[in-house]
């Protein structure tokens, strides 16, 4: 069942709300460096202090462990957790992707202990690891996905999924919206998911992530300042030595724009249509801009 909404942050509070209700327990886990967006609540479940900077004390719900840390979440999960949540690639945070173990048994410990598993879609969701969401990679099966960006494709609309048996702790008067729901955004998500959530669309996405990655491990992989190459699908992350942010302004003069992701990581979220020799070019700027950027290749 879905509740539907305007934003993502709006999506994931509508989750949150809806977690503790159905438990009647208060405590939700989050992880250090997520992001979840900035109303109260998703500023406070996000696990990033500079978001945090001059707006006071947090909502005490809220529990940041570190991310992949399964005995980390093995000490904090008790009778007062009514959630777990997590992205399975966070990426504001840095382009980190969560571990098959560490997901996997998260999974198990949430369904033992009466715990609700959110995962935070939101920029994971729609296509864009080359699944329909990206919780599909690991088999698990979560309690409740948010979804929003990708969803209204420019529109704004954010969604809240949950198992049949939640929504019986939303009924009518609970929790609302006045565009949530509304017919120009829905219209616009269903043409998404006609598109989308198509198996040779999705496959050809995954294809393109492969080359993505390829180009990227051959043509930086040599080049002193990057340090790591990470992510999923259409999500890139390329951690260098260095901060991203004068590199990507550089980038831009060139053509290619990108966002940075935590302090020293230049993010790539290519739109799912990209084509091949687009990836190619970008990367070509990619390093022309770090070996300009006087970085010298090993
Ligand atoms: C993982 C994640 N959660 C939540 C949000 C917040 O979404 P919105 O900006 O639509 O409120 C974002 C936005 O970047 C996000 O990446």
């Amino acid at each position: 069942m879905c509740f539907f909404a305007n934003s993502g942050a709006e999506a994931n509070e509508a989750a949150i709300k809806l977690a503790r209700k159905a438990t009647g327990r208060t405590k939700i886990i989050t992880f250090l460096q997520s992001f979840h967006g900035r109303t109260f609540a998703g500023m406070a479940a996000t696990g990033q202090e500079k978001i945090k900077q001059g707006f006071g004390s947090m909502l005490e719900t809220f529990i940041h462990l570190p991310f992949n840390d399964l005995e980390a979440l093995k000490t904090e999960l008790d009778s007062d957790t009514a959630a777990v949540m997590v992205e399975i690639v966070q990426g504001e945070g840095g382009i980190h992707v969560v571990s098959t173990e560490f997901i996997k048994e998260a999974a198990k410990l949430c369904a033992e202990n009466g715990v609700l598993l959110i995962i935070d879609e939101i920029q994971t969701g729609i296509g864009r690891t080359g699944k329909p969401f990206a919780f599909q990679h690991f088999g698990i099966e979560p309690d409740i996905i948010t979804v929003a960006k990708g969803l209204g494709n420019g529109l704004p609309i954010g969604a809240a999924i949950g198992k049949a048996e939640l929504a019986q702790f939303f009924g009518p008067g609970t929790h609302g919206s006045t565009f949530g729901g509304n017919p120009i955004s829905t219209a616009a998500a269903i043409a998404v998911m006609d598109i989308i959530f198509n198996d040779e669309f999705l496959k050809e996405a995954s294809d393109k992530s492969r080359l993505l990655f390829e180009l990227l491990h051959k043509e930086l992989c040599c080049l002193e300042v990057v340090k790591e190459i990470r992510g999923l699908g259409l999500m890139a992350g390329i951690e260098l030595t260095v901060a991203a942010q004068p590199i990507l302004a550089e980038m831009r003069k060139s053509g290619l724009i990108a966002l940075p992701a935590g302090e020293k990581v230049v993010r790539l979220l290519p739109p799912l249509n990209v084509t091949a020799e687009e990836i190619e070019k970008a990367v070509s700027l990619l390093k022309g801009t770090l070996i300009k950027s006087k970085i010298t290749a090993l």
